[in-house]
C-alpha cells in the first residue's frame, strides 16, 4: 500500500482534482487497492470551526465533464503528525514545497515532490485560482497523475 498526499494552498481546487484523477487512473489500472490517495492544505483558509469547505464549483463541474464526482470531499489542513502517515507529499507548485517543508520542519525521508516532476515538463500546476481556467489545471494534473501512476508501476 502507497500512502498519497496531494497538496495545494486551499484544499478546494488542485489538489482535490488529482485526488480524484488519481484514483480513477489508478481505479482503472486495477490497482485501486495499492493506493490510499488523500489531499489536503497547507493554509487553513477553507475550514470553518472545523468543518472544511466542499470543492470550488468550477472545480467540480471540470471534473463532471470529465465524468468524475468531488461529491463528500472537503477541504482538511496539513498537520504535522502527517509526515509519518504517508509515503509522498505530492505538492502542486513550488510554495506548496516551502510551506511543507515548513509544516514538516523538514523533509528527512525525501518524501515531498512536485506533480509535473512526473512529467516531460517539471513546474508549477497551472493555478486556476488565479488564471479562472480550469481546463488548463485539470490537463496539468491529469498529466501530472498518468506521469505518477507510470513511475509508480
Ligand atoms: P487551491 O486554490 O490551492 O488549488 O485549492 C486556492 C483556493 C483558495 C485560495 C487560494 C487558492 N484562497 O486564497 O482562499
Amino acid at each position: 500500500m502507497i500512502k498519497i498526499m496531494f497538496i495545494c494552498l486551499g484544499n478546494i481546487c488542485r489538489s482535490p482534482m488529482a485526488e480524484i484523477i488519481f484514483r480513477d487512473l489508478a481505479s482503472k489500472a486495477g490497482l485501486g487497492g495499492d493506493f490510499l490517495i488523500e489531499s489536503s492544505a497547507t493554509s487553513g483558509e477553507n475550514v470553518y470551526n472545523g468543518i472544511g469547505a466542499a470543492v470550488y464549483p468550477p472545480a467540480v463541474r471540470v471534473l463532471a465533464s470529465h465524468g468524475l464526482s468531488a461529491a463528500g470531499k472537503r477541504a482538511v489542513r496539513l498537520k504535522r503528525d502527517d509526515y509519518d502517515k504517508y509515503d509522498m507529499f505530492i505538492c502542486m507548485d513550488r510554495h506548496n514545497v516551502s510551506d511543507v517543508i515548513r509544516i514538516f520542519g523538514g523533509d528527512k525521508d525525501n518524501k515531498i515532490s512536485m506533480l509535473m516532476d512526473y512529467t516531460a515538463r517539471p513546474g508549477d500546476v497551472s493555478d486556476p485560482w488565479y488564471t479562472g481556467d480550469f481546463d488548463t489545471a485539470y490537463n496539468d494534473i491529469s498529466e501530472g497523475c498518468k506521469g505518477l501512476l507510470d513511475y509508480l508501476k
